[in-house]
């Protein structure tokens, strides 16, 4: 059982960000507690990550299953490397670090004894990431060491890009949420593996394929699982090298039917049609162009297919609305896989519980 306690909420301005606002929260850290905070992705569970007792109070208030290894965040590349097992994994590290850290990319490097096994599920390396943001950044240099966090929701649910989401998922389970605002990019971040050459890709994000291959010189590897269709396939398309991967995740309450494209909206409304004479209450989540067109259905909006970015900055708020309608079923519009498309796509398939094709 998980004793209940009060979660205090510590509003700060992250463009006039006072280090004194971030007081009380340092101090719940050092006490081993957990604590909410911004990040440019998504809000972050932090804790101490060099305090194995406060790490498993981050796997105990999500409800997170123990063999899904947690993300260290830092805020210097000296402070990264402080945990790095291979030195001959510097090179690359730095070359990655100097194009995108601080940003939305999380390099998997082997570590170290200085990270307990309980902060990496066991595995003998471990994702680290610079955050580009000002709160969490002055968090870390605040506390003067790295702090592991995942994302700050239940396990299972949609990522969390504003403070009242986490609070909405986390409330009385940890010490408190820093509200920064909202998440700027709302993905989380890139997850590439540099353990090996080419590097691959476990997890897609902001960062791109096609901006890692232009820095790295060579084109990265991408992990077969990105691309599978649901959850509950991934594991039995190759063995699972981000165990992250093999959980359903970002999914509303409410089933959620993907529609790939390309498809014509003709398809799209007979899909809707079919289910609702099946006696479901229907309801479309669409890119602005589709709904624009006016279909007969409640309809929930993504954004503009012509700006990928946006979608991936409103998705996860998206896909937590689509539990306010009481509907029975949303059908939701896909987009294509390219660029930050990729990321876009590999959350909805994830979320989806189904796809038009399945019986
Ligand atoms: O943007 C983000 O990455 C956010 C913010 C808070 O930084 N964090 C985040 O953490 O999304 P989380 O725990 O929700 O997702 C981490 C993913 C999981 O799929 C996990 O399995 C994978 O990264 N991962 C972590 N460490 C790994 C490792 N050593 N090897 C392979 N995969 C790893
Ligand atoms: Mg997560």
């Amino acid at each position: 059982m998980l004793h209940s306690v009060v979660t205090r909420t510590w509003h700060v301005d992250p463009e006039q960000l006072l280090a004194e606002t971030l007081r009380p929260a340092i101090a719940a850290l050092q006490a081993g507690g957990v604590v909410a905070f911004p990040t440019e992705t998504v809000y972050g569970l932090g804790a101490d990550a060099l305090n194995p007792q406060a790490v498993h109070r981050i796997f105990h208030a999500k409800g997170r299953p123990a063999d899904n290894p947690l993300i260290v965040h830092v805020s210097s590349l000296e402070m990264a490397t402080e945990l790095l097992a291979e030195k001959a994994e510097i090179g690359v590290l730095e070359q990655l670090a100097a194009a995108f850290w601080p940003g939305p990319l999380t390099v998997v490097v082997s570590r170290n004894e200085r990270l307990d096994d309980i902060v990496t599920a066991g595995l003998n390396t471990v994702g680290l990431r610079i955050p580009a943001h000002p709160v969490a950044l002055q968090l870390i240099r605040m506390l003067e060491r790295p702090i592991a966090a995942p994302s700050a929701n239940r396990s299972g649910r949609p990522s969390p890009t504003q403070a009242a989401h986490v609070m909405a998922d986390l409330g009385g389970r940890i010490e408190g949420i820093i509200d920064g605002g909202s998440a700027t990019v709302g993905l989380e971040s890139t997850v590439l593996d540099i353990t090996e050459w080419p590097p691959v890709l476990l997890r897609p994000g902001g960062v791109t394929p096609e901006d890692l291959s232009g820095v790295l010189g060579t084109q990265v590897t991408i992990d077969g699982n990105v691309h599978a269709a649901r959850a509950d396939l991934v594991h039995q398309a190759q063995p699972v090298r981000s165990p992250g991967m093999k959980y359903v995740h970002y999914a509303p309450s409410t089933p959620l039917l993907l529609v790939e494209r390309p498809t014509d909206t003709d398809s799209l409304t007979r899909i809707a049609l079919e289910q609702q004479a099946m006696g479901k209450k229907v309801a479309l989540l669409l890119t602005d162009e589709t709904a624009d067109l006016s279909l007969p259905f409640p309809t929930l909006r993504l954004g503009s297919r012509l700006q990928p970015d946006q979608i991936a900055a409103g998705l996860f708020a998206a896909l937590r609305d689509v539990d306010r309608g009481g509907y029975d079923l949303v059908i939701v519009e896909g987009i294509e896989a390219s660029g930050v498309g990729l990321a876009v796509m590999n959350r909805l398939r994830r979320a989806a519980s189904a796809l038009s094709g399945d019986k």
